[in-house]
């Protein structure tokens, strides 16, 4: 008898790992949204709050990573600042802080899904430190 179970629970495990390898058979993509704000003549100020926004019109039905993550760009580095992370990548927009940077016109953003995307350069100022 107790084989008997441990053979319907070791049936029941094979059909869901079926199932499972099944599963990438499902439309699931890949999602690298563009950014939409900041654009290339956006100015922000240290301490301000702005909405990053990101085009999120076509996006797939089924989504591999469904987080995002926002980072700052430097000068065309990535710089290890997080703006925000752990967010659905499906709404949008996203609130962050402008972190205290220097004055500089060459900064963007970086918006992870599956992949990255990077904003135009725009500027951040208020530092009162030139760079
Ligand atoms: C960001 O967008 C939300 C929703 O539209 C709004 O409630 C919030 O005030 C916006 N934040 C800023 C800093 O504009
Ligand atoms: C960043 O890359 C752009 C485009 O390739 C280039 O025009 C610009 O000079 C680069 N900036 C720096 C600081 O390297």
């Amino acid at each position: 008898m107790k084989f008997t179970s441990l053979a319907a629970l070791a049936a029941a495990l094979v059909g869901t790992s079926l199932s499972a390898l099944a599963s990438p058979l499902m439309p699931r993509d890949v999602f690298v949204p563009p950014i939409l704000y900041p654009h290339a003549d956006t100015v922000w100020t240290v301490g301000q709050r702005h909405n990053v926004t990101w085009d999120t019109s076509n996006a797939p039905k089924q989504i591999t990573n469904g987080k995002g993550m926002i980072m700052l760009r430097f000068e065309n580095l990535t710089t290890p600042v997080i703006l925000a992370n752990n967010f659905n990548i499906l709404l949008g927009r996203i609130e962050v802080t402008v972190p205290t940077v220097v004055d500089s016109s060459e900064y963007q953003l970086v918006l992870f899904g599956d992949s990255g995307n990077f904003s135009p350069f725009f500027t951040i100022q208020g530092s009162g430190v030139d760079f």
